[in-house]
């Protein structure tokens, strides 16, 4: 979809739909109203009957608006006008997108970016519109036969702002808003690809795809020869069970200056985990293809980066193999030998994320980074203590963290920090190895980021437990593209730092 930045008065515009909001009780917003007067108060006089009284949810086509340039006119319900935050809008703007998607109207100028939302400006609201209009109308089609699409798709979003002196401005939300709707529509296909498609091979050539498109990104694969010679024993140990050969993914952004560190990011990609001997209950065993989201959003924020050519470094790891039960596979009791040198206990096969991130981030000492940030689907604990609506953040670092929350709050892709206390390492204690891969039941999520820290002591960082947040169950099925916006958000505003000073 193409989106398009104007600014300019209702009644003025020539367009296939216009689309304007209406406040609960039966209000209309300042620029319904203008539209209102222009057509001799032909909206006020369908709101007082009653067919739309303005609660988010409600949309309303008019045809044949008398007065009017446009063909037709969509009231949106966009509920009371002081209870109008971030998550309303981003709701009335999905409910605008689908309904124009529906009609067949395949160009609309949307005014909705003019409402007042609490305490953001015109720059979030357009960059969220375009984030949440490409969100609304993402359909996973690739492997159907019969594809579900619009007869005539929404094709131009016209988006505009108060005024002329805010174009810029619109057209720098707008161009960021599609680079991050682009990383998280690759994020969203690599997570809702099936385990026998998106095995840790066809990630490698993603990512080879993808720096061959992109100015300043290189792609370079490692195989299992070359991490046995690094010493990554606990990462072998995972893929040993599957017959698909384990890939270590890396994506390096060079869009700084040759001495700056780079910030990196690390992606969980395992591409499908059936828990391997310590195997899982059949039940959604298929929703373990999304084990390799963490990798997907890694990709899809290399993309972003790229594509807004910022004038940072990132490099990105991606660990990626398939944990399956297998006559060679891991066996509960096996000790490896991490790259770090640390020895660990397997005591759980199906704890199988920590081991392929712990030689990630050793690895990622050699980048002598200013951050890493690793990313993963690692633990159910996570959505039995926060659910779907944050990801789990735990670190080493309170600035980065302070940076990782904020940028949350930016971009709505949130994260609720969980304490890493020292106190909880005792769980991880092991009879016969340096460390066990488990520490029991209680406080799954944060034994799990303890086991971690074991491996992160030289540089800042962060982890990021995104198993309830990579993707949706349930009937609407389907990758998140999460925490795509999060993340480009934070290496956004590292870019623009450095700028400032
Ligand atoms: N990929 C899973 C985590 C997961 C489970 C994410 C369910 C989303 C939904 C991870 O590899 C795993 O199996 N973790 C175990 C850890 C346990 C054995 C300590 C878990 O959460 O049960
Ligand atoms: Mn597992
Ligand atoms: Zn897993």
């Amino acid at each position: 979809m193409d989106f398009i930045i104007k600014s300019g008065l209702p009644e003025k515009q020539r367009t296939a739909c216009i689309v304007v909001g209406v406040f609960e009780p039966r209000r209309l917003s300042s620029l319904a109203e203008r539209l209102d007067k222009a057509t001799r108060g032909y909206l006020s006089n369908i709101i007082r009957r009653g067919d739309l009284d303005g609660a988010i949810g409600q949309t309303l086509l008019l045809h044949n608006v008398p007065g009017a340039l446009t063909d037709r006119v969509l009231l949106v319900g966009c509920g009371r006008e002081r209870e109008l935050g971030d998550s309303q809008y981003r709701n009335i703007v999905t409910n605008a997108v689908t309904t124009l998607n529906g009609i067949g109207a395949t160009e609309a100028v949307c005014y909705l970016t003019e409402l007042n939302v609490k305490g953001r400006d015109t720059h979030w609201k357009v960059r969220q519109a375009v984030e949440t209009a490409q969100d609304a109308l993402y359909r996973f089609n690739q492997l159907k036969s019969k594809k579900d699409t619009a007869r005539r798709p929404l094709r131009k979003f016209i988006l505009t702002v108060p005024s002329r002196r805010d174009l810029a401005i619109g057209e720098v939300a707008s161009k960021e808003g599609a680079a991050v709707a682009a990383g998280v529509q690759l994020a969203k296909d690599l997570g809702n690809l099936p385990g026998n498609i998106c095995t840790p091979s066809y990630l490698a050539d993603q990512a080879k795809d993808l720096a061959k498109r992109r100015k300043h990104l290189k792609a370079e694969i490692l195989e299992e020869t070359d991490m046995d010679k690094l010493g990554m024993g606990a990462l072998l140990s995972v893929a040993k069970g599957s017959r698909q050969p384990p890939k270590l993914i890396i994506l390096d952004y060079r869009g700084g200056s040759k001495s700056a560190k780079p910030i990196v990011i690390v992606g969980k990609g395992i591409t499908f985990d059936a828990g391997g001997i310590s195997i899982k209950p059949a039940a959604a065993m298929d929703e373990m293809k999304y084990d390799m989201c963490g990798a997907a959003a890694v990709f899809g924020v290399m993309s972003a980066v790229a594509d807004l050519n910022l004038p940072i470094n990132v490099v990105a790891i991606v660990p990626s193999a398939e944990n399956l039960p297998d006559g060679n596979a891991n066996k509960p009791g096996d000790i490896v030998t991490s790259m770090s040198g640390q020895t660990i206990e397997v005591l759980n096969t199906d704890a199988e994320g920590r081991l392929i991130l712990c030689d990630a981030l050793t690895y990622a000492e050699r980048y002598q980074p200013s951050a890493v940030i690793d990313v993963a689907t690692l633990t159910g604990a996570c959505v039995v203590a926060l659910g779907r609506h944050p990801s789990g953040l735990l670190s080493n670092h309170g600035p980065l963290t302070n940076d990782l929350v904020s940028a949350g709050k930016n971009s709505g892709d949130r994260v609720w920090e969980l304490p890493l206390w020292e106190e909880y390492q005792d769980q991880l204690k092991s009879n016969f190895a340096d460390m066990a891969n488990i520490g029991g039941r209680d406080g799954g999520t944060i034994t799990a980021a303890c086991f971690l820290s074991r491996f992160t002591k030289k540089y800042n960082w962060a982890h990021l437990d995104i198993a309830g947040t990579a993707w949706v169950t349930g009937e609407k099925k389907g990758a998140t593209g999460r925490p795509v916006p999060l993340l480009t958000q934070y290496v956004l505003e590292r870019a623009q730092e450095k700028k400032r000073r």
